[in-house]
């Protein structure tokens, strides 16, 4: 497995037999079983398997969140070894955004609701950043998770909008024994919010039962989840959505797709989780 921590060290490694197929998986570190599937599919798929390791910290809307970010470099590192990834890009922050750095890639729309409400500005670094690794590797395939629905409906959204050449592949929400699903933050979490933490996992399962039963207005969905968080005091609710699943926009009427999904905090920590129904 290489190491790189420059662009042109990725782009040496990358272009040394220019005719392979490259998948990327991009990360923050702090590795877990949710990036671990995301890298298996990689490997299945791809000649070569490159994974990049970059707190990005101009996706960080709280300064308290970036300091308090999990890091685990070594065995983060140790874990892709095992998977079979062939280059993995390190960067440090003057690699990525050296003096005098001044490109936002921003997206108007879909980046609005939810998360981008909830946390300004935090889509413009996280597209930035992704359009930058698209273009030091240049992948055929890159991988992103479920578990972050508008990120992914995002990324999708730019790569039509500034024509880059690779497919986008999304792996399903890898999740805990008790539904919890697997996220960097979780370890934050202390004994009884991690207890309570399942409690985003039955409130979606409640509301995904309530649509399979013929349960589709909207509003009816929000209230299920609703009631299903507010029984847990240790929850406290920053968004609960039932929306359009390509353009996040809020559902009124019944549909045939929706994304349902939330966002609550344990005390300091923000979890989020998702599911879609059709
Ligand atoms: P990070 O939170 O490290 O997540 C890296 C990838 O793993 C993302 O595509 C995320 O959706 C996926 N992932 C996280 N938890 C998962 C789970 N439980 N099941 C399935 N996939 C999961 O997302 C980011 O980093 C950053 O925003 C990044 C895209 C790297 C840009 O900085």
């Amino acid at each position: 497995m290489q190491q790189a921590i420059t662009g042109d060290e990725v782009r040496a490694v990358r272009w040394a037999e220019p005719g392979l197929a490259w998948g990327l998986v991009p990360t923050m570190g702090a590795l877990h079983e949710g990036h671990l599937s995301l890298v298996r599919a990689a490997r299945a798929a791809n000649d070569r398997v490159g994974v990049s390791i970059f707190v990005n910290p101009t996706q960080f809307n709280n300064p308290e969140d970036l300091i308090k970010y999990p890091r685990n470099v070594e065995v983060d590192l140790a874990l892709l070894r095992e998977e079979g990834v062939d280059l993995v890009w390190l960067p440090r922050v003057e690699d990525v955004y050296p003096p005098g750095f001044q490109t936002t890639v921003s997206l108007a729309h879909v980046t609005q609701p939810l998360e981008g409400a909830s946390r300004p500005g935090h889509f413009d670094g996280v597209a930035t950043v992704v359009a930058k690794l698209f273009n030091v590797f240049q992948p055929m395939r890159a991988y992103f998770g479920q578990k972050d629905a508008q990120q992914v409906a995002m990324i999708q959204q730019m790569v039509r909008d500034l024509n880059f050449n690779l497919e986008i592949v999304v792996g399903p929400i890898v999740r805990e024994v008790d539904g919890l699903a697997m996220s960097s933050r979780n370890v934050r979490l202390t004994p009884e919010q991690r207890a309570a933490a399942p409690v985003l996992y039955s409130a979606l399962s409640s509301a995904c039962a309530a649509w399979e039963s013929g349960g589709r207005s909207p509003d009816d969905l929000r209230r299920v989840m609703t009631d299903a968080l507010n029984a847990e005091p240790l929850a406290r609710v920053d968004y609960i959505s039932v929306a359009d699943p390509v353009t996040l926009v809020e559902l009124e009427d019944s549909a045939k797709r929706a994304l349902l999904s939330m966002a609550v905090y344990f005390g300091e920590v923000r979890l989020i989780d998702n599911m879609v129904v059709e």
